[in-house]
């Protein structure tokens, strides 16, 4: 290994979705991170459209990997291996990263590693800033840990019993959480992603304006459906347009009581997950838990269970990053679980973490 520490150095892709995204990583220490967003791209489609998703990785992802490399002042000669989301994710996207890592796999001849995306979101509180100390490490951690990764893509409660061993509890049956803030965000003409958006408005909203139903209370399993919720929103919105009601502050109420209704469904799910499964812990990730509102709200749950709530230790690290792929790889590299024909690593985009 190339450095003073047993850590590995890693050089990390993702291109799972509508980030491009490179990281420099030695062990779960992010040296550097880089995402370059296309956000603006999608906008016109409020979501991800994969081909333009694809050509705009194809642009970016050489610049994106050459700043992530400087930012970590470190040289391909340096680096233990390259990892890589494999998936899950949308097919095109996923290609670009993965084109790319084989070839600088073998250009350099560095060991390949696939990862998982959805893993690396239910794994990524573990990261640590440089100068940082994170209390949270594997070595400190109580185990069973429930991850809750909620993003645009997913909404899953994770039981994780030590690091590579996971039982999916629960996941949506229809959209994730994310998607579905951002559909109703399009709805309101909010932008893409609308998440954050909803986020700002619901602070100056009552959330206790219009009540929202909470789904699946019938049902015994811990799987979640936002897509009742979608409709309602539709539903409440065209009725406030019709009769002119659509103003400013009952847009922010909307918000308010529309995102209270999708965590407090989670939350709900999360009540049941608790009592039937003793964890130690409880982590948070993707793009949705940046949300402070349901920070705060899981943490008060939690309370009552006397458990500690971890969350990533920055925005960008709950959202899409190859930071968290890092992390990931430095634990399969300790195993030496390289991809053995890295011609053959293929996407995969339907991946599910139990694999
Ligand atoms: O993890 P992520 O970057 O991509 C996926 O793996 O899907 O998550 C993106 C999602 C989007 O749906 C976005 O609206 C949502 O995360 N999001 C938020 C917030 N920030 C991003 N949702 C609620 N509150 C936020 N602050
Ligand atoms: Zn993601």
């Amino acid at each position: 290994m190339s450095n003073k520490s047993k850590q590995p150095l890693m050089l990390a892709i993702d291109t799972s979705c509508d980030e491009t995204s490179a990281a420099v990583t030695r062990g779960r220490i992010v040296l550097s991170n880089i995402v370059a967003s296309q956000a603006q791209l999608h906008q016109p489609y409020g979501g991800v459209f994969p081909t333009v998703a694809k050509l705009a990785h194809v642009e970016n992802i050489d610049r994106t990997i050459d700043t992530a490399l400087k930012r970590a002042q470190i040289s391909y000669r340096q680096l233990d291996a390259v990892a890589v989301t494999a998936g899950p994710g949308l097919a095109p996207a996923l290609e670009v990263g993965i084109g790319k890592a084989k070839d600088l796999a073998q250009q350099y001849s560095k060991p390949l590693i696939a990862v998982n995306h959805i893993e690396a979101h239910a794994l990524s509180s573990l990261l640590q800033r440089q100068s940082n100390k994170n209390k949270l490490s594997v070595k400190n951690t109580s185990w069973p840990v429930l991850s809750l990764v909620v993003s645009g893509g997913h909404s899953e409660f994770i039981l994780v019993a030590k690091i590579g061993q996971y039982q999916r509890l629960g996941h949506t049956i229809d959209d994730a959480a994310g998607e579905c803030l951002d559909k109703v965000g399009r709805i309101l003409s909010l932008g893409y992603p609308a998440g954050p958006v909803i986020e700002e408005f619901a602070q100056r909203g009552d959330h206790t304006r219009f009540k929202f139903p909470l789904p699946m209370t019938t049902s015994r399993n811990y799987n979640l459906s936002f897509s009742g919720l979608k409709t309602f929103a539709r539903n409440l919105i065209a009725s406030l347009e019709k009769s002119d009601q659509l103003n400013k502050q009952t847009t922010y109420d909307c918000c308010a009581s529309f995102q209270h209704a999708v965590f407090r469904h989670i939350t709900y799910k999360l009540e049941k997950v608790l009592q039937q499964h003793p964890v130690k812990e409880v982590w948070l990730g993707g793009g949705v838990t940046a949300n402070i509102y349901l920070r705060k709200i899981v943490r008060q749950q939690l309370k009552a269970h006397q458990l500690k709530l971890y969350t990533p230790f920055s925005k960008k690290i709950c959202g899409d990053n190859a930071a968290m792929i890092g992390l990931v790889a430095s634990f399969r590299f300790a195993q030496q679980q390289f991809v053995s024909n890295p011609n053959q690593l293929t996407r995969k985009p339907r991946w599910p973490i139990t694999d």
